[in-house]
């Protein structure tokens, strides 16, 4: 699918979280509307954010790339997500590849986290060479793990 993927602004705001909420994990967590805006916002703001649009420029997905996010030494992702319809077409594979050539720039290893019952995305990072190196049992919420995973340049 043709794509280009810029930096995030607030005109795509609703997209993304549209991404996010359209999803297990945006069921499994439910933020509030405003929870969501003001993170997303934030991440934004920070120039963290990325988006893909195809190419009538509509936002079909972000990720968010924090190069000093994990233990304030290493890339970490504190989101990725794709609007449903768009799904299982390469768009997230393309997005990953972005935060791996900035992550890698940055260091030799990068960081996600993924939550236990997101077994998709879980294969999709194994695809790409993810490693899982902990584990965070009832971390962002109780009953949920989040599995660590790392990829070594
Ligand atoms: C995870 C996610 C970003 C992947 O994006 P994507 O554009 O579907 O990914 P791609 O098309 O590049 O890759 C598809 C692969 O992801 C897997 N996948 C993960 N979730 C999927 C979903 N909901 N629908 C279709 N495929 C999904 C497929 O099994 C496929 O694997 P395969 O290529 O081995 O068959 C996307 O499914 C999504 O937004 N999910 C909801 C939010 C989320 O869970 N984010 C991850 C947070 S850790």
């Amino acid at each position: 699918m043709e794509l280009k993927i810029v930096p995030g602004d607030s005109k795509y705001l609703t997209d993304c979280k549209e991404a996010y909420k359209n999803s297990e994990l945006g069921e499994a967590y439910s933020p509030s509307d405003d929870a969501l805006s003001f993170r997303l916002l934030e991440g934004m703001g920070k120039r963290e954010i990325y988006v893909a649009l195809d190419k009538s420029d509509r936002c079909i997905g972000y990720i968010w790339i924090a190069l000093r996010g994990a233990f304030y030494h290493f890339p970490y992702c504190p989101g990725l997500a794709v609007r449903k319809e768009y799904r299982g077409r390469g768009v997230g594979t393309a997005l990953l590849e972005h935060y791996e050539k900035a992550g890698f720039e940055y260091s030799d290893r990068i960081f996600i986290l993924v939550s236990d019952f997101n077994l998709k995305a879980r294969k999709l990072y194994e695809r790409l060479g993810y490693k899982q190196v902990g584990l965070l049992p009832d971390f962002f919420k109780e009953g949920i793990a989040e599995h660590i995973l790392m990829k070594k340049e």
